[in-house]
Order: C-alpha cells, then structure tokens, then sequence
C-alpha cells in the first residue's frame, strides 16, 4: 500500500499525517487532494513539497476523485469542514463537503475496490454529563449536538453502509480533540495562544466547565498509521488519550505556561448546544493495536506554545479575518 491519497492533506491533522507518514516510509508515494479554503494552507506542505504531489480540487468533483483513486492503493480522507462555531454560523459547505464528498469518495473507492480508512470525530455521540466517569464506547449510539457533528456522523454512516452493502475495504476511527503544530487559530489552544502572543487576552465560552479529552496529533496519526497496518475492515476505532481538562483548565494552563497571571482570560457568550463532555474508551485500539499515546499534555502544550511563538508569519494572515468572524458571533 505504498500509494496513498490523502484528503484534506493541506489541513492541520492532514499535513501532519503527511509528515509523519514519510518520517515513517521515505519511499512512500503520497498525493494530496485538498481544496485549500480557508482552513486549508499549501505552506503546510513545504518541508515535503518535492516528495509528493499536490492536486488542488474538490472532493466533491466526482471526475476528478475518480481518477485520483484509480491511480493510488489507499484512500486516507481527513478533508472535512472541521469547525463547530462555523457549523452553527453556516451549515451548507458542512452538508456539501462532509456528506456528499464522503460519499463521492466512497464511490470511487467502490469502483477500483481499493483500502479507504475514514477519520472521524467523538462528536458523533453527543456529549457526557459533566460529573461521571463515563465513556464513549465503538458501540455508543449516534447522537450528534451541531451541524458539524450531524454531518460526521452521516459521513460515518455512509462509510458503514458501503461496507456492508457493497464490501468495500474501510476501516473508521472516531479521534478526540486534537493540539498540535499547524493547528488554524480558530480553534481552542491556538487561538488562545495567539491571542496572549499579541497581548490580548484569551476568551472562554461560558464558565469553562465543559470538559474535552486532548489528545497530540501525532499520537492520533500513530493510531491511524496502525489502524491502516492491522485494522480490521469494517471495524471503528476510538481515539483518546485519557488527559480530560476543564476549558477553564486549559486556559488557566496556557496564561501560567506564557508567564501571564492565571485569571487574565475575558468570559464571552457560551456556544449555543455546547457540548458538555467528551471521553473516549480506547481499551479496543489498545489491546488490538498496541496503540500508546506518547506526549503528555503539559509537555505538548509547552512545545505547542513554542510553535507558534516561533512561526508569526504561519498564523498572523489568519489571525484577523478569524477574530472578525467570532467578533460578529460574539465570541
Ligand atoms: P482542518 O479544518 O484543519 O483541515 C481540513 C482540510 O480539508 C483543509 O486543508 C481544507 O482545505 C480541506 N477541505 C475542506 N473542504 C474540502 C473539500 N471540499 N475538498 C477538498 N479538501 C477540502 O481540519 P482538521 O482539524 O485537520 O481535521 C481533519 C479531520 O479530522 C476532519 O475530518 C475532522 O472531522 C477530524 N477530526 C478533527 C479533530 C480535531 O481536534 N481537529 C478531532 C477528531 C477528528
Ligand atoms: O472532539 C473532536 C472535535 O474537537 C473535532 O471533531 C473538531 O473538528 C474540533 O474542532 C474539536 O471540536 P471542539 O468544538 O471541541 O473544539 P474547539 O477548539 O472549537 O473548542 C474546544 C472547547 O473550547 C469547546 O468546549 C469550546 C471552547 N472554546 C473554544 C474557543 C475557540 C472556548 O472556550 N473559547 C474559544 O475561544
């Protein structure tokens, strides 16, 4: 399987899959299929420009799709809208590229029967009461809360049925929310970094009490290079670290790890549906896989900090527009 096709390659867990994956094989031949929008940076890529191809296009382009997975082994599908606050701003390009491109995929990859392993979210359950030690399991029911979500777990669906209905070779994993190099300032950690590197100071939705399970993206692309290895077709993963933080927490961490008092964060509006809690059980990757998340979370968040405080010219083109939109939300 030394051919692979990877979507959405341009994106945060996309390029740093690319990365990875070379470190891992040098010979690998990878292409990335990615539409490069506002999430998407080509700049990603440049460390490894000259090592793969980069096709710049639409997943949901049948015609185009359909050439790109007859020539390759393996289909690795990270291009996805990716942001909840976007999701609830604007549904339609969640509906488009998530649902109708999984599925534009998934029919190429019928065609040529070739290996597709699908990279999903915990998002597609819902959420966990704040106060349990409960877990997201592979056999939790759908029970997604945003348009994103919503749109995932159709995408999971569509994954599930062509296996079934036509045998296609798929495998799923369902990761936990991610930290790492190469993140877009609109989530969580970078944004608040961003923020305290231009001396403004960082925002928390609500209280802060919501709960999410962090997990480094190179551990994520360690599980799925091991899913893609040894994983069952057919089967779903579940992704997670263990490390469970508070946002209040997170925030509290990343002022005290950038010499700022703790307490120098700006409450703002909640998310409308905010999700309580994430946590995902991992025993299955685990015991089948040998998966071991290696960066604790502290140490990741100190590198991750490090990273953007070394790379300006990476986030600052982002940075505006970004704060313009949340500006408008309220946030
Ligand atoms: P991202 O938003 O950083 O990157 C998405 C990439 O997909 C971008 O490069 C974008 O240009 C590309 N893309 C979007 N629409 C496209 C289209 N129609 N055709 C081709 N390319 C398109 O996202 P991310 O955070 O790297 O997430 C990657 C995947 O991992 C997503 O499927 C997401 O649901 C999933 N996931 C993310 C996290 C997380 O914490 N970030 C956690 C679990 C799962
Ligand atoms: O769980 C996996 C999911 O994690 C992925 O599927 C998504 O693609 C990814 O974006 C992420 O979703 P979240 O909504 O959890 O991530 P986000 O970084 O947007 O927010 C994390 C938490 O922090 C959430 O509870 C909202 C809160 N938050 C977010 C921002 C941007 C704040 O308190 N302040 C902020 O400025």
């Amino acid at each position: 399987m030394r051919r692979m096709l990877v979507t959405g390659g341009a994106g945060f867990i996309g390029s740093n899959f690319v990365h990875d994956t070379l470190r891992r094989d040098p010979d690998a031949e990878i292409t990335v299929l990615d539409a490069l929008t506002y999430a998407g940076n080509q700049r990603n890529l440049d460390p490894v420009s000259d090592r793969i191809a980069f096709v710049r296009g639409d997943i949901c382009d049948a015609e185009l799709v359909d050439g790109l997975v007859r020539d390759t082994d393996v289909v690795v599908h990270f291009a996805a809208e990716s942001h909840v606050d976007n999701s609830l701003n604007d549904p339609s390009p969640f509906i488009r590229t998530n649902i109708l491109g999984t599925f534009t995929l998934l029919e190429a990859v019928r065609r040529y029967d070739k290996r597709f392993h699908h990279i999903s979210t915990d998002e597609v359950f819902g959420d966990l009461p704040l106060d349990s030690d409960e877990q997201f399991t592979e056999s939790t029911a759908y029970d997604p809360s945003s348009p994103y979500s919503a749109s995932k777990a159709g995408s999971d669906l569509l994954v599930r049925a062509w296996v079934r209905s036509y045998g296609v070779a798929a495998t799923l994993s369902n990761c936990a929310n991610n930290y790492g190099p190469y993140q877009h300032v609109e989530k969580l950690i970078p944004r608040q970094i961003t923020n305290i590197l231009l001396g403004d100071s960082p925002k928390l939705y609500g209280t802060g009490a919501n709960i999410r399970e962090w997990t480094h993206v190179q551990d994520h692309n360690d599980a799925v290079h091991r899913i893609l290895a040894n994983g069952r077709i057919g089967e779903t993963y579940l992704i997670g670290s263990g490390e469970e933080l508070s946002n209040k927490q997170i925030i509290e961490q990343i002022l005290t790890l950038m010499n700022r008092p703790s307490t120098d964060y700006d409450q703002v509006p909640d998310r409308p549906g905010h999700d309580l809690r994430y946590s995902n059980n991992s025993t299955k990757l685990r015991t089948e896989l040998g998966w071991i998340p290696k960066h604790d979370f502290t140490t990741g968040l100190r590198s991750t900090i490090d990273w953007y405080r070394s790379n300006p010219t990476w986030w600052k083109p982002q940075k505006s527009e970004t704060e313009a939109t949340y500006k408008l939300l309220g946030r």
